[in-house]
């Protein structure tokens, strides 16, 4: 049967990949990478990097995967993600079937962790679903998230208390009183009203990473200007921040 490691490769610095993400590379006869485009060409470099830097035997393969663009949500951002699913699925069942032998083993390796904002695991369910045959392997790696708190020298929870994780689309107002906040492309603590601080971080663990903390009111358009600069001159942005309410007598 084909098999495939979904390896998740720590965001941002190689040296965040762990002992058994190593091992699982090196086990790989075929890489299938995704080409999302210009922009992200830097995150395709980081990619074959790794690869370059911890596979031994350099006789692997590795197999491009143009991947097709999302269409523009509108009002339905689910239906749009759906559709988008389907032909990443779609694509990745061909490659499979053309570009790993029966009894190999290729690999994903996928930004962070699969487990938090990433489609990988249900693009594979899906081609599962449609009757191909094939096995899985989840191999977890660093999160922007642990690597936001790391980066900060915090913990994300207060003593017995929740911590949300969300999106800027999902952001409200009022957040939870301790939230993660990633994928925001519109700088969505801006519209957050009441007494938070900031722990924010761009292109965490790469050379060109920028952090700020501090009180939202006071630090915002700080972080605004720095978002603006970055992305003018890279022509993307990957950040996250931990929003905390300020609270007298809270820990
Ligand atoms: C599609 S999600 C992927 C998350 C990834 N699976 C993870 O484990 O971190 C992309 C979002 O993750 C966050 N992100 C990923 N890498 C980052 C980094 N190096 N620095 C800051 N934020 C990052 C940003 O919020 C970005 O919009």
């Amino acid at each position: 049967m084909r098999k495939i490691l979904v390896i998740g490769i720590g965001a941002g610095n190689p040296d965040y990949l762990t002992v058994q993400a190593i091992a699982a590379l090196n086990k790989a006869d075929v890489f299938f990478i995704p080409d999302k485009g210009e922009e992200k060409a830097a995150l395709r470099q980081l990619r074959t990097d790794i690869l370059e830097r911890f596979v031994e035997a350099q006789d692997y393969r590795t197999v491009v995967l143009k991947t097709p663009k999302r269409a523009e949500a509108g009002t339905d951002y689910r239906g749009a993600v759906d559709d988008w699913h389907a032909k990443l699925a779609e694509a990745y069942r061909h490659l499979f079937e053309t570009e790993l032998g029966e009894g190999e083993c290729g690999a994903l390796l996928v930004w962070g962790d699969p487990s938090l904002y990433d489609s990988t695991l249900r693009i594979i369910e899906r081609i599962i679903a449609t009757g191909f045959s094939l096995d899985y392997e989840v191999i977890p790696g660093i999160t922007s998230v642990q690597a936001l708190a790391a980066r900060h020298r915090i913990a994300l929870n207060r003593i017995g208390e929740p911590v949300l994780i969300t999106t800027g689309r999902k952001l409200e107002s009022e957040p939870a009183e301790d939230a993660v906040v990633m994928l925001d492309g519109e700088q969505a603590f801006s519209r957050v009203v009441g007494e938070y601080e900031i722990f924010w971080g761009a292109y965490l663990g790469t050379p060109e990473e920028i952090l700020v903390a501090g009180r939202l009111d006071e630090v915002s358009g700080e972080i605004e200007r720095l978002r603006r600069e970055a992305r003018e001159q890279k022509g993307w942005i990957m950040d996250t921040y931990l929003l905390r309410k300020l609270e007298t007598g809270k820990e």
